[in-house]
């Protein structure tokens, strides 16, 4: 078991619910630190280059409209296993079909509207954190 860092966002509806520490009470709670944390307004282009993988799909622009709607919180989780363990804890994308006592089962209305993101791989997870932060942002002891 190694230990990883992934990119976790709570989106705006979570934000706007005021489930912020809710949320974070989580990540916490299951082991995994809190690495890097900060809240900010992502700009149209901002959400579209995140997302840009998911370009042609026809929930796209949906999606981006959603993520510029109100502020996030981004943060940087790190522990053992922390991608796999962080969708662990966020449940599946709809939180229709997400397991009981998951974030997205919990706080989630939506598939469009589904409270929280995590990077899927190690890769992303890279690719996500510098997205957002700075090597100097991050406090990895
Ligand atoms: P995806 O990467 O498939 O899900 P996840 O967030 O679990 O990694 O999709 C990215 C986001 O796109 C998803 O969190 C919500 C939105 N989305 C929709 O609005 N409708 C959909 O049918 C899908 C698959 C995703
Ligand atoms: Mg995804």
């Amino acid at each position: 078991m190694a230990v990883e860092q992934t990119l976790s966002i709570i989106k705006p509806d979570a934000v706007g619910n005021h489930h912020i520490g809710a949320i974070i009470q989580r990540f916490e709670e299951s082991g995994l630190k809190i690495a890097a944390l900060k809240m900010l307004q992502l700009s149209r282009e901002q959400a579209e280059g995140f997302y840009a993988e998911h370009s042609e799909r026809p929930f796209f622009t949906s999606l981006v409209e959603f993520m510029i709607s109100g502020p996030v919180c981004v943060q940087v989780l790190q522990g053992e296993s922390a991608v796999a363990r962080n969708r662990e804890l966020m449940g599946a994308t709809n939180p229709e079909e997400a397991a009981p006592g998951t974030i997205r089962a919990d706080f989630a209305t939506a598939v469009s509207a589904n409270a929280v993101h995590g990077s899927d791989s190690q890769a992303s997870a890279r690719r996500e954190i510098d997205y957002f932060f700075a090597a100097d942002e991050i406090y990895t002891r």
